[in-house]
């Protein structure tokens, strides 16, 4: 069971090396009659399980499921593995630490299917590097390309963990990211400097280059038994410490140097590529602009988005996408409260449920948006937020306690379970209908599982109504499962059809 610890935010369940709180299971089968609740809330529900009796008798409101009317297909969900992640894991004993990755890859956990994982130094990491430093000219040939130190230490070994505790239950899929390219090959051999270009004239050396770089990164993690799923080409190029700041010149390195470099290497030919990998305010124009190269939008598998700046454009933008390129899937690769630009303070709010509840409605817009799956920020971060060596102290969902062993799980945590743990890969959005409008703050998803469940999972952003919902089935006669979802709390039903 949660080990309760209070802090003035709110509470988190403490979990040291022989002790940690489980998710109680999913029975593979429900009996007639019934469906399984999962409850989150403000006042210290956790996932906490019961089940609920369906009767003939509808509430006021009543949720109806259309599985025959299907939209997107779900990729999975999950948290990057930044350096901070392995240096906050380096901290605990390896019971402890094998706890912490149980909580978010085992079967009594999440069940993340999705990690995105930092081509060398990012914000969260001890130092600024990449694999190709210290040139004292070019190496055009990527020559002395190496993994880092940090690369062993801090995420090879806890990756490859992850992929074994994961390996029967939905597979993981693994997305790499990179920050800046070495810097000798900036035009303004500037590490820090936002938006800027490859050194030389478009298509030259530094170009072909860049894309070998890319290729060594995934050889030398497969040759660590890590093979990959997908690549997005920049983290936030609108920001700083990147390269490619407009859509044209990401399709065109994508078109000629990206693709045929990853098709040439046996370790990176089937990669899935993504673009953007930045906020949504540059959706639409991002993908006009990177489309009106065919060649170029025929390489790219999908449209990597932040959530930061969520707040500056609807999620209709979303479908909005979707629906000018529906060939291309959504994923959310990038989100965390917290951070110093939010407007909230910079760090941890231990226990803060408000937190959760924002994670829950972003995750609900989204899939109800054509988005196939969100990735949570750092896995782990210290109680300041870090650790990070540009001083970008944020939130995460487990916050490791340095000095005593222990970790904290916080409703970050189980708000990203109440999806990860039952929309694995292959999992479908599916329609909803209401009898009446669902009040404003109240939000909801459904969705059919791979094995055929019905999962809706309700969210209660209110702070004085609690809401009384029925969920019925289309085409199935007077059963329903009548259900309160109250004031500040998160709700997941499931259920098999008979
Ligand atoms: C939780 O975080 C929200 C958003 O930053 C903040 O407004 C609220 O005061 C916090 N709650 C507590 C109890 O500190
Ligand atoms: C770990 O947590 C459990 C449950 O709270 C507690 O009984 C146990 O003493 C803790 N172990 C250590 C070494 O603190
Ligand atoms: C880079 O590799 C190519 C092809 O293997 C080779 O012809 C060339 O001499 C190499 N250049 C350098 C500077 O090592």
């Amino acid at each position: 069971d949660c080990v309760p610890r209070e802090f003035p935010a709110g509470t988190v369940c403490v979990c040291n090396a022989t002790h940690c709180d489980d998710i109680e299971p999913l029975e593979s089968f429900i009996a007639p009659g019934t469906a399984i609740l999962y409850r989150s809330d403000s006042k210290g529900g956790r996932m906490d399980k019961s089940t609920v009796k369906q009767t003939s008798n509808p509430a006021r409101i009543t949720i109806e499921i259309d599985a025959s009317t299907t939209f997107q297909e779900i990729i999975g969900f999950g948290g990057a593995f930044t350096d901070a992640v392995g240096v906050n894991l380096a901290a605990l004993s390896n019971p402890a630490q094998d706890n912490l990755l149980r909580q978010y890859y085992g079967p009594s956990g999440a069940e993340y299917t999705l990690t995105r994982v930092p081509i060398a130094a990012c914000d969260f990491s001890l130092r600024i590097y990449t694999y190709d430093d210290n040139q004292p000219g070019e190496d055009f040939n990527m020559t002395n390309f190496a993994l880092a130190n940090d690369d062993y230490q801090y995420k090879i070994p806890h990756l490859k963990q992850a992929l074994e505790l994961q390996k029967d239950n939905g597979g993981l899929k693994l997305f790499a990211t990179p920050w800046t390219p070495p810097i000798w090959m900036k035009d303004e051999g500037d590490t820090f400097h936002g938006g800027a270009l490859l050194k030389g004239e478009q298509d030259g050396p530094y170009y072909a280059s860049y894309a070998k770089y890319f290729v060594k990164f995934f050889e030398a993690y497969l040759s660590e038994g890590l093979p990959f799923w997908a690549v997005t080409l920049q983290n936030e190029p609108s920001d700083w410490n990147t390269i490619f700041p407009t859509a044209k010149y990401q399709s065109n390195f994508i078109k000629n140097h990206l693709a045929p470099a990853l098709k040439a290497s046996p370790a990176a030919a089937n990669l899935k590529i993504l673009g953007l990998d930045d906020q949504r305010v540059y959706l639409p124009e991002w993908a006009d602009e990177f489309a009106e190269d065919a060649d170029a939008l025929a390489l790219l598998d999908g449209i990597a988005v932040h959530w930061y700046a969520d707040h500056a454009k609807p999620a209709s933008v979303l479908s909005e996408v979707h629906e000018k390129h529906p060939d291309k899937f959504i994923l959310y690769t990038e989100a965390c409260n917290g951070s110093p630009t939010s407007g909230n303070p910079a760090g941890p709010s231990l226990g803060n449920y408000t937190y959760g509840e924002n994670y829950a409605h972003s995750i609900i817009e989204d899939l109800n948006n054509w988005v196939s799956g969100w990735t949570d920020w750092n896995l782990a971060l210290n109680t300041q937020g870090g650790y990070s060596w540009f001083m970008n102290f944020v939130d995460s969902p487990i916050i490791v306690e340095t000095n005593t062993n222990e970790f904290l799980k916080q409703p970050m945590y189980y708000v990203m379970a109440h999806f990860s743990k039952f929309l694995k890969p292959g999992a479908r959005v599916v329609k909803l209908s209401m009898t009446r409008e669902l009040p404003e703050k109240v939000k909801a998803i459904g969705a059919v599982m791979v094995d055929g469940k019905r999962y809706v999972t309700i969210l209660n952003r209110d702070d004085y109504e609690d809401v009384t919902v029925s969920l019925h089935e289309k085409g199935v006669g007077s059963v329903y499962s009548t259900v309160t979802v109250p004031v500040h709390s998160l709700v997941t039903v499931i259920w098999t059809k008979y």
